[in-house]
């Protein structure tokens, strides 16, 4: 009922007026509201974000706070939002259903530390890439498994529909008896580990050290040949908005804002 609300929200915010017009498309997100008179300041257009709040620190529930959805992402966005003169409305769902969601225009953008690959592309439009991290091999301290060869005939977890699941699926055509599990969620993920259901999990770095911080029984280490994967933000196909977005990504990285992030979110521990 919240997420109705926020919809139809947007949909009564979204002035028609000629200057905003290009960020009101035809989605469900998107409608105009009927003018209440020339004096009426103009209210800002809403732009419905998607995220998967499960990627600390990228975007995670500040349960020991406000209750509120925090991190990396969450600080672009809220810039990015700011400069463009939008109101940010933020929308979170499980990883897998991002894509989804910006098919049917459900969400105007994702801003989940997705990043761009050939499949993606196909469907939605990326902006330029933010942040670039590693991939880990996440396992309990004592299981033994501190190469990619360990992982012959043990379960490996990765998260639903991320680009985790490839990696995962190479692993295993190279090494004997990986069985591949997939999760909805990282904290799942992390959570069957601890369990004992799976003995791996393919994590991005930055996300695995926060819960190798909190998880002193976990253990990790870099998967060397996998090269680096870069987080961007998602549009849905020919969106006005990945020029205006990618303008403001330059001006963070120029200005200092973007490295002000980083530094706050990445290396501030
Ligand atoms: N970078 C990976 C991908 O694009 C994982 C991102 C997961 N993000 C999240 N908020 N859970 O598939």
């Amino acid at each position: 009922m919240k997420k109705r609300n926020k919809i139809l929200s947007f949909a009564l915010s979204c002035v028609l007026s000629v200057g905003l017009l290009t960020a009101c498309g035809t989605g469900d997100t998107q409608k105009e509201k009927q003018g209440s008179g020339a004096e009426a300041p103009p209210e800002k257009v809403k732009l419905l974000m998607g995220t998967s709040a499960d990627y600390p620190p990228y975007e995670f529930i500040d349960t020991a706070g406000s209750g509120e959805i925090i991190g990396f992402d969450i600080d672009i966005a809220n810039y990015i939002a700011d400069k463009l003169g939008f109101e940010l409305e933020i929308s979170d769902m499980d990883f897998g259903g991002l894509i989804p969601a910006l098919l049917s225009e459900r969400v105007d953008f994702v801003l989940a530390g997705m990043t761009p690959t050939p499949e993606r592309l196909e469907n939605v439009d990326f902006s330029d890439i933010y942040y670039v991290a590693e991939q880990m091999i996440v396992s309990k301290a004592d299981s033994g498994i501190s190469s990619l060869e360990d992982l012959a005939g043990k379960k490996l977890g990765v998260q639903l529909g991320s680009i985790q699941v490839d990696l995962a699926n190479s692993i295993a055509e190279e090494f004997e008896g990986v069985q591949i599990e997939e999760r909805n969620k990282i904290t799942d993920l992390v959570q069957e580990l601890k369990a004992g259901r799976i003995h791996a999990a393919i994590i991005e770095d930055k996300v695995a050290e926060g819960h190798l911080k909190a998880n002193t029984d976990l253990a990790a280490f870099i998967v060397e040949e996998e090269g680096e994967a870069g987080s961007a933000i998602a549009f849905p196909k020919g969106s006005e908005l990945a020029d205006q977005f990618n303008e403001v990504l330059r001006e963070m990285i120029e200005n200092g804002e973007m490295e002000k992030l980083i530094e706050k979110w990445f290396r501030n521990e």
